[in-house]
């Protein structure tokens, strides 16, 4: 054992059952340790207990005093956009003065604006940028996240955006994985020719990124003024040709049938759901693909909320992301994601931090890895002070209560 914590005040999302995903009543369920202790060797959970049945070790362990402080799995936010250049602060001001976000991007701003503004941008310059939001998001308690590409829009600029996410995967202890989003939106040399930038997108990004191994997911921003259900189903098709397994945007802007053609294509997940009928519920229920909601685009945006709440009650697991990006979420922080997957969509706390560990890591494919206090899963954890009770979490959502962060068993700097 390299490391030893003891003392755990409450060591939180313990769970041995190997399940990949939680899904309806068992929600509401969250596994716990009080007064515990948890051993990690070269990277992993070793194994933890009660106090009581603290092991011996020798004086090559280090021992770290947790002094009834809580330990909680970490984040993993399986729906992300921080590889980006700049802010967008200016349309955050039109916002404020009554424009809506369809009607930012139809003039021009928006996705393209960020697109713009990632080509005038070197890939070293993108990777510093892109690093701060980084290690920012790990200080807040996140261990695994999945970036899109999706600000290039054309071939160069899409692959230097995957490279980038490579080298953030080369070079930090999160855990990444990688998502190509051609299909965020039409690039501007294609403007007016939709159908031709689809052609383009089959024809040699998906060819170009697979040969280089860049991309793990395939995502298509399916929805209203976006791309069609008809579009999307030719590029998932294509992706699946070349590997890469579908993700999807659906339903933010209208009730788009995204979720149906991702469900057809065995989409690993689906993602924002804003808007949402018994029918998208019942497909869902029928399939394997996890249903993903990004309440911090409902805040920012002003936009309904995602049915968690209801989507649980029909049995289904449901993943909470961030959709940490600069136009419609410029924020990482998983803590804020659980409150106001509490506030806004009335889950219980236990219900929102499963959604936000081990659901997350179901809709990255990463469930064997990450997602829960496991033995041989990755030691990525944070501390926390010693908290009244499991509520308090949510509640005290502005409180700063995490201490250490540890990924692979690394302290992070926080
Ligand atoms: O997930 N909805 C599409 N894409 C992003 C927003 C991208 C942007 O505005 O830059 C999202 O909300
Ligand atoms: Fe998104």
């Amino acid at each position: 054992m390299n490391r030893l914590f003891i003392n755990i005040g409450r060591l939180i999302g313990v769970d041995e059952s190997h399940r990949d995903r939680i899904a309806g009543k068992a929600m509401a369920e969250i596994g716990m340790l009080s007064n515990a202790w948890i051993g990690v060797s070269d990277g992993t959970i070793s194994d933890y207990g009660k106090m009581e049945s603290v092991p011996s070790y020798d004086a090559s362990t280090e021992v770290i005093d947790i002094d009834g402080g809580w330990i909680f799995p970490s984040f993993c936010d399986s729906h992300t956009h921080i590889v980006y250049a700049g802010s967008r602060e200016q349309e955050f001001l039109d916002k404020i003065n009554g424009l809506s976000y369809e009607e930012i991007a139809k003039r021009g701003g928006g996705i393209l604006n960020s697109a713009d503004r990632l080509h005038a941008t070197s890939e070293d310059e993108l990777y510093e940028q892109a690093m701060i939001r980084v290690n920012e998001i790990i200080a807040k308690g996140t261990g695994c996240v999945e970036i899109k590409s999706g600000y290039g829009l054309n071939v160069g600029d899409e692959l230097k955006m995957l490279r980038v996410i490579r080298r953030i995967k080369e070079s930090s202890q999160i855990t990444v994985r990688s998502t190509f989003l051609g299909a965020h939106a039409v690039g501007r040399e294609y403007a007016g020719r939709q159908s031709g930038y689809v052609d383009m997108l089959c024809e040699e990004m998906i060819p170009e990124v697979a040969k280089q191994g860049l991309a793990e997911y395939i995502d298509v921003f399916c929805d209203k003024g976006f791309f069609t259900v008809q579009e999307t189903a030719k590029i998932l098709k294509k992706g699946l040709e070349y590997g890469m397994l579908p993700k999807i945007h659906a339903n933010e802007l209208d009730v788009s049938g995204g979720v149906q053609v991702g469900i057809e294509h065995n989409a690993v997940s689906v993602d924002h759901l804003e808007r949402i009928t018994d029918v998208e519920i019942d497909a869902l229920v029928r399939s394997n693909t996890i249903p993903t909601v990004l309440p911090g685009a409902s805040f920012f945006l002003g936009m309904p909320y995602g049915q968690g709440r209801r989507m649980i009650d029909a049995g289904l697991p449901i993943a909470l992301a961030s959709d940490y990006n600069p136009g419609s979420s410029p924020s990482g922080d998983m803590r804020f994601v659980v409150s106001l997957g509490c506030i806004k969509m009335k889950l219980t706390p236990a219900e929102a931090l499963n959604a936000a560990t081990i659901n997350g890591a179901c809709a990255m494919g990463m469930s064997s890895k990450v997602g829960s206090i496991s033995r041989n899963k990755l030691a990525n954890f944070y501390v926390t002070d010693a908290l009244p009770s499991l509520a308090y979490y949510p509640y005290a959502y502005t409180t700063p209560i995490i201490k250490n962060v540890f990924l692979n068993g690394a302290e992070m700097p926080v």
